[in-house]
């Protein structure tokens, strides 16, 4: 069930790119897996493994309520027949939260937090606390970002066909960091950071993956994140909308949304030069849909 892994790859074609010489593949990863899908899936695929392998009972991780990686590993240890135990950021727990709703019939336990708590996730003392109350689970940091994860992305970044630029959502940079590490250095890796701050981003993927110091082939741009993680304008949302439309490429407003959105804006700047191929990476998160309806952020699915 782990190695369901591929995905198509789509070209876009328009007359902004064929005015700006510019070649766009989407490496439709939000079509790797039915359930999981995107960047979820290629993270997940090693951990899961290595669950499995060394004997453990199941798979303990962090997110928000609305997050993309509960309702991944929820599906995933599910699919893996393993067990799951999702702590989750805030308090009281929504029984209505279509996300929570789907991780909890895919037979997950939620353990909601108080924020003070959550905000101990990456802590030494609280990881130790957590792995003697549940020493059958493997602990997957929130996001799905570990070593383990940088395998799944290595497998997609060899998968790839040569190109001048490959191009991601940013959000703590581990997908970013497993792209890297796996292209030619002659690929420009192009993140489109999703959140406020990229410079202290920046900062922090370095101090999780030291060894992408050894890379200059890689930038966070920091102009398209629209107001903040989780925020997003009617027009990017429109955005959105309209390439669905187009290019039958469904986006949602939080990453892909986010990284299309800059994408097509820098190539009608010219940023990128003429003859560029691009392979800009579709890292799922559609389920993300739900939510936003569910929050009255959005009126409808799609068009
Ligand atoms: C759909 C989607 N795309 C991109 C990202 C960003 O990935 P990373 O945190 O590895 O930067 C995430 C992270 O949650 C995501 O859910």
């Amino acid at each position: 069930m782990l190695d369901s892994l591929t995905s198509p790859l789509q070209s876009i074609d328009s007359p902004l790119l064929t005015r700006h010489g510019i070649r766009l593949t989407i490496k439709r990863d939000d079509l790797n897996h039915p359930l999981v899908s995107g960047n979820k899936w290629r993270k997940l695929k090693f951990n899961l493994e290595y669950a499995s392998k060394h004997n453990f009972q199941g798979v303990l991780t962090f997110g928000g309520a609305f997050s993309n990686h509960i309702y991944a590993t929820a599906m995933a240890c599910k699919l893996a027949n393993l067990k799951c135990k999702l702590i989750i950021r805030g308090l009281p727990l929504d029984p209505n939260n279509p996300t929570l709703k789907l991780a909890k019939a895919s037979g997950a336990e939620l353990f909601p937090v108080d924020r003070k708590t959550y905000r101990l996730r990456h802590d030494s003392g609280y990881l130790e606390f957590l792995h003697k109350e549940h020493p059958e689970y493997w602990i997957v940091p929130e996001g799905g970002s570990n070593d383990l994860a940088l395998l799944g992305l290595k497998e997609l970044t060899m998968s790839l066909p040569h190109s001048d630029v490959i191009a991601c959502a940013v959000g703590s940079g581990g997908t970013l960091a497993g792209i890297t590490l796996a292209a030619p250095k002659t690929t420009q890796i192009f993140g489109v950071a999703v959140l406020k701050g990229a410079s202290t981003l920046k900062h922090d993927v370095l101090a999780n993956y030291p060894s992408l110091s050894a890379y200059d082939n890689w930038l966070i741009n920091d102009e398209y994140h629209d107001g903040g993680y989780g925020r997003f304008s009617d027009k990017l949302w429109q955005f959105c909308q309209q390439f669905q439309h187009h290019y039958n490429v469904p986006l949602e407003p939080i990453y892909t949304g986010k990284l299309l959105y800059g994408l097509w804006d820098k190539i009608s700047q010219g940023y990128f030069p003429s003859g560029s191929h691009i392979i800009a990476i579709h890292t799922g998160g559609l389920q993300g849909l739900m939510g936003l309806k569910y929050r009255g952020l959005i009126s409808s699915l799609s068009r």
